[in-house]
């Protein structure tokens, strides 16, 4: 598959797709989020072929350094909303993915790329990266689901520091506040990305996609919905051949084969 802003590649069931605009620092405009919105949708429709998805930046500056102000400036109110919609629509695109999903923070991750790194389900990072929510130093509010994907991930008063400052933060305070997993040397980063991605992809993709759906959507139910939710979704496994095979693998002391791997 050829993109214009977008590099995509699969190797051992990992598809690494790097946003690839190095003179932009890669921010995206609304062609390079409607070819993300292709790359995720390539992954859905692929599910004997992607098993798990990575995503970084070209270059090695930047993750991806935002919405592009340079596009964003020519916006009027409509425009804006339609742009936001896009961007709301590519990232939740991305978080409803079945498979697992991991941002391999290569430098600046800022506004909207510190957005798309909020959409993955992991998030490892580059003794070079730098993360902020810059948007109120151009008189604007994140606009790609920050005020709440941040918010959820680090708690309001840290999402309220780095918002209403705007201020960047590095990788090791990144991590530090539950934004990142891990800091790793910038050689290193990708490799260790694809190589958890591998391990999640190994693992029972139908328990994978369900444990997924069970935390996303568990966190915005009561406790009795989410655990109704929980108790349904153990049930249903029983009766497929996953789980027969999972608990099979391990009673018999053998690797599990799972279906569709
Ligand atoms: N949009 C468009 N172009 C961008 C960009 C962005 N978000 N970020 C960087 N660039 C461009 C610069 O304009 C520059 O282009 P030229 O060479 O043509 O001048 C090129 O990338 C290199 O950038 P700098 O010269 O600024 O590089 P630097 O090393 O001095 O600074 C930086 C790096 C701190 C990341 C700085 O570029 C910067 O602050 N960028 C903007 C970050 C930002 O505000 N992001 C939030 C955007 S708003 C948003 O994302 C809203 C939303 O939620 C949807």
């Amino acid at each position: 598959m050829t993109f214009a802003n977008l590099s995509w590649e699969v190797a051992e069931g990992v598809a690494t797709v790097t946003v690839n605009r190095p003179k932009q620092l890669n921010a995206l405009d609304a062609a390079t989020l409607g070819e993300l919105g292709t790359a995720i949708e390539l992954c859905r429709s692929r599910p004997e072929e992607v098993l798990a998805l990575v995503i970084t930046g070209a270059g090695e500056k930047a993750f991806v350094a935002g919405a592009d102000i340079a596009a964003m400036s020519k916006l009027g109110p409509a425009e804006a909303r339609e742009f936001a919609a896009l961007g709301h629509r590519t990232m939740s695109a991305l978080e409803a993915l079945p498979i697992v999903t991991v941002a391999a923070v290569n430098g600046f991750a800022l506004g909207g790329g510190c957005e798309l790194m909020l959409a993955c389900d992991l998030a490892y990072a580059s003794e070079k990266a730098r993360f902020g929510q810059p948007e109120v130093n151009l008189g604007l509010v994140p606009g790609f689901g920050g005020t709440q994907r941040l918010t959820r991930r680090v708690g309001p008063m840290r999402a309220k520091e780095l918002i209403l400052t705007g201020d960047m933060i590095d990788a090791a305070t990144a991590r530090a506040v539950g934004l990142v997993l891990e800091v790793l040397p910038p050689e290193k980063l990708l490799e260790h990305a694809r190589a958890k991605a591998r391990v999640i992809a190994s693992r029972g993709p139908q328990a994978v996609a369900l444990s997924k759906k069970l935390i996303q959507h568990g966190a915005d139910l009561p406790l009795p919905q989410a655990l109704d939710f929980e108790r349904n979704a153990f049930a249903g496994l029983f009766g497929g051949a996953e789980a027969k095979e999972g608990m099979a693998a391990f009673l018999e002391k053998r690797p599990a084969k799972f279906p569709g791997r």
